[in-house]
């Protein structure tokens, strides 16, 4: 597959009143054409500032961009400036934030936000650029388009306004489209059709989705491949298949055990104990090793380095260093393992 994007230890830094905060410690990522990656980690783990970086929207002061690299056909996004960066911007990746109403302008039709968009990157006039508006529109699922054209943001309910983001995002025609807890604002029955939205129209645009969400509960049903962040850094990324029923890193092991089993209804979800690393002193070894019920001493001496489980699958634990003790992981893991779809039989 095709590389689109390659992120290369890209490091992010915040300079505060209280020190240095290291929010992204290291990230290396590749996104391919046509995928739909998904970015998970509880609240904290850099995973929107990881984003902004790739949008250029890192506020500066106080925030940096410390080191690595952000490719981009062939060019270093991480070391364009605002000016050229605004060219990337909508037109080759563009984002939809959590919040409709932080994207869209209230005094403006949603027509007119749309064709913004459509008639400064595509290059096309008013007319043209209206057909496309109507149509971007209908592809988001929006009824009586004609109407709607014509309506003003607080004319529509959050979802549909989550749609005209979508659309609107969309009329650029981006390579990349980043989508950062798209849903989390929007009501459970909402939540599930904008993400079976998103997964029907990567496959109508064929534009790379980086999806990110702290619910592993939704990532298996959009991406294609899942990257699991902890205090700043990817600890764990394969496929869906490679996270979900092979997972390796202890910190997945608690975020597969938290998500709700339908089999089972149990009333008390587990939570993983502890709290996340402080970003403005990092731990010198595993920053999840005082969370790790499985941690060893190397944990708390030196950083693990990603190994190669499988061509697609790749963990940053000691655990999978050679000369490691074997663990069981937790029981609700050992469940999911058995389910896995290339091991039927031992149904
Ligand atoms: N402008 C800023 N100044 C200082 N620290 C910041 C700033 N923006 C982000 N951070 C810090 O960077 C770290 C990563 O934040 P980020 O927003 O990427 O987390 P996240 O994974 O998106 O979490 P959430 O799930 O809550 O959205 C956090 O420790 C946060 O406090
Ligand atoms: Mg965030």
């Amino acid at each position: 597959m095709e590389k689109i994007l390659e992120i290369k230890d890209l490091k992010v830094h915040f300079n505060t009143f209280a020190g240095t905060v290291q929010a992204v410690r290291g990230v290396s990522l590749d996104l391919y054409k046509g995928e739909t990656l998904a970015i998970v980690g509880e609240s904290g783990s850099g995973k929107s500032v990881t984003s902004k970086a790739l949008m250029g929207l890192i506020p500066k002061p106080p925030g940096e961009i410390a080191g690595g690299e952000i490719l981009f056909e062939g060019k270093d996004l991480a070391k364009l400036t605002e000016k050229e960066m605004q060219n990337v911007r909508g037109a080759d990746i563009s984002m939809i934030f959590q919040d409709p109403m932080t994207s869209l302008n209230p005094t403006m039709t949603i027509g007119k936000q749309i064709m913004e968009g459509i008639i400064k990157h595509r290059k096309l006039g008013k007319t043209e650029a209206h057909k496309l508006a109507l149509e971007l529109l209908k592809l988001v699922g929006i009824p009586n388009p004609d109407v709607r054209i014509k309506q003003y943001p607080h004319q529509f309910s959050g979802g549909m306004r989550q749609r005209v983001v979508i659309a609107i995002a969309l009329a650029c025609n981006p390579k990349i489209l980043i989508a950062d807890e798209p849903t989390t604002a929007l009501d459970v029955t909402i939540q599930a059709q904008i993400l079976d939205l998103m997964k029907n129209l990567q496959k109508q645009v064929d534009t790379s989705i980086i999806f990110i969400t702290h619910d592993l509960g939704v990532v298996a049903n959009v991406a294609d491949r899942v990257a699991v962040m902890y205090g700043g850094k990817i600890v764990e990324i394969g496929t869906v298949d490679d996270i979900f029923y092979n997972p390796q890193h202890p910190y997945t092991w608690g975020l597969i055990s938290s998500m709700p089993d339908l089999d089972t209804n149990e009333d008390e979800l587990y939570a993983i104990p502890g709290s996340p690393p402080d970003l403005l002193n990092p731990p010198i070894g595993d920053a999840f090793a005082p969370r790790n019920p499985f941690a060893m001493k190397i944990d708390l001496e030196q950083e693990p380095p990603m190994f190669k489980v499988s061509e697609t699958h790749y963990a940053a634990t000691w655990l999978l260093h050679p000369d490691a003790p074997k663990v069981e992981p937790p029981e609700a893991v050992k469940k999911r393992m058995k389910k896995s779809p290339n091991k039927k039989e031992e149904n």
